[in-house]
């Protein structure tokens, strides 16, 4: 198997095991999110309900919230893998939501870096972040 696929085999099985630990007693899907670092670590977020459902956040977030506790503020984001799944188990569609490619593509700085995840015909894509989020918000004064 080449390199690429085994990284991202790496990140999807992170992306799983976080989602098993998500906190979705509201809408019961299960989010994980794995992120590998330019510095070569992997870290592993999942979503966290609140019953003020604005309240809760995504598992990119708490990937990213990992990440930068981890590496500080030099925490660059080098390839990305989502998953989601019911609570049976069974895996469900789901790219990054709006304000995740937004919040990624902070600690990316690079429309390069590869997203991957599962899509409705089951299998995983892996689309640039920049495809994702073009012309991407970056704030400078
Ligand atoms: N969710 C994520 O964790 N990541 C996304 O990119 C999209 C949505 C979560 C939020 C909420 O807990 C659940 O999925 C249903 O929207």
């Amino acid at each position: 198997m080449p390199d690429a696929e085994v990284q991202r085999d790496a990140l999807f099985d992170a992306a799983r095991e976080a989602a098993r630990k998500a906190h979705a007693p509201y809408s019961h899907l299960f989010v994980g999110a794995a992120i590998r670092s330019v510095s070569g670590h992997i870290y592993a977020g999942c979503n966290v309900e609140n019953a003020s459902y604005p309240l809760g956040n995504c598992a990119e977030s708490s990937a990213i919230a990992a990440g930068v506790q981890a590496e500080g503020v030099g925490f660059r984001i080098a390839e990305v893998a989502v998953h989601a799944e019911r609570p049976d188990g069974v895996p469900v569609a789901a790219s990054p939501c709006g304000g995740c490619r937004q919040r990624l593509h902070e600690f990316a700085r690079d429309g390069a870096v590869p997203v991957h995840f599962r899509w409705h015909d089951g299998v995983p894509h892996t689309l640039a972040l920049g495809e994702l989020l073009p012309w991407a918000f970056m704030f400078s004064r």
